[in-house]
């Protein structure tokens, strides 16, 4: 299974498990998480949702086949438009332990996550523009509120890695851990929502959530419109077949 999910004392943990192709994400993928949150945040004896990798990468994003094979579909029902609903609307308290690196939708997902915790060293990068992209998952509005419009014109322009201290600096996680201690502290922090009401949590994310869903929601549809349209630009296409054939993409054949 190229996703694990468990469910104990209240933490239901969904966890990529991918690791020959570095947990990048496919649209079987996609449904298994869209299912579990829909599931988890519906099941009472579900408290906290914890999303993890492995210590050697949280996820390499989308995965590229996927996306080169994209045929155009931008349907509501698809597994990835079903996982970002459910996170972007999920009513209980997620957390997510991030380790090794994290990319593309590795990195827009822990913008929807409530407590993010990294390991040290964790490199992060968000090559949109450099796979003949643009954001999604509201990153392009969301980004800019969190860390700034320079800072996140930055990430987004050059797609280049930034590492785990620097993520905190612009406060994009909550702490950095030893990569040892990650799992433990994630954990424990999961396991103290567990016994608070959840009720108060659930109200208290709903109240800060709220006064931006409508814009959030809004973005999102606006990015996937542009989103699906360039997968299918000859630049993106250039992008996924110059990674598979471990070359440096050409774009300057492109106006
Ligand atoms: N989609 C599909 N396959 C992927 C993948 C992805 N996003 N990321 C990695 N893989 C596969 C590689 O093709 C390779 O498969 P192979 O062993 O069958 O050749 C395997 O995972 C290992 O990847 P590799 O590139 O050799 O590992 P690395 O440690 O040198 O580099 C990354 C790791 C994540 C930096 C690099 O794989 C990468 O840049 N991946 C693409 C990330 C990306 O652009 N994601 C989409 C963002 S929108």
């Amino acid at each position: 299974m190229d996703i694990l999910t468990s469910k104990q004392n209240g933490i239901l943990t969904i966890e990529f498990n991918r690791p020959d192709k570095k947990n990048s994400i496919t649209s079987a993928m996609y449904q298994l998480m869209a299912d579990a949150l829909k599931d988890g945040d519906t099941d009472p004896a579900v408290r906290v949702i914890l999303f993890c990798g492995k210590p050697e990468v949280f996820s390499a994003g989308n995965d590229l086949e996927d996306f080169m094979n994209d045929t155009g579909d931008t349907g509501e029902d698809r597994p990835v438009a079903q996982f970002l609903r459910n996170l972007c609307m999920a009513s209980k308290p997620v957390i997510a332990a991030v380790s090794g690196m994290a990319v593309g939708i590795g990195v827009t997902m822990l913008l929807h996550c409530d407590q993010i915790y990294a390991a040290e060293h964790t490199k992060f990068s968000m090559p949109f523009a450099k796979l003949g992209l643009c954001p999604e998952l509201a990153s392009s509005m969301l980004l800019p509120e969190i860390i700034g419009y320079h800072r996140a014109a930055e990430l987004l322009f050059f797609g280049e890695p930034f590492f785990a201290e620097q993520a905190f600096d612009m406060g994009l996680v909550n702490k950095v851990l030893p990569a040892a201690d990650l799992m433990t502290y994630a954990c424990a922090q999961a396991a103290k929502l567990t016994v608070l009401p959840a009720s108060s949590l659930r109200t208290t994310k709903h109240l800060m959530k709220a006064r931006h869903a409508e814009a959030v929601t809004a973005q999102m549809i606006q990015e996937n419109t542009y989103f699906s349209a360039m997968l299918q630009s000859p630049e993106a296409k250039e992008a996924f077949s110059a990674f598979f054939e471990r070359r440096k993409p050409d774009f300057t054949k492109f106006p």
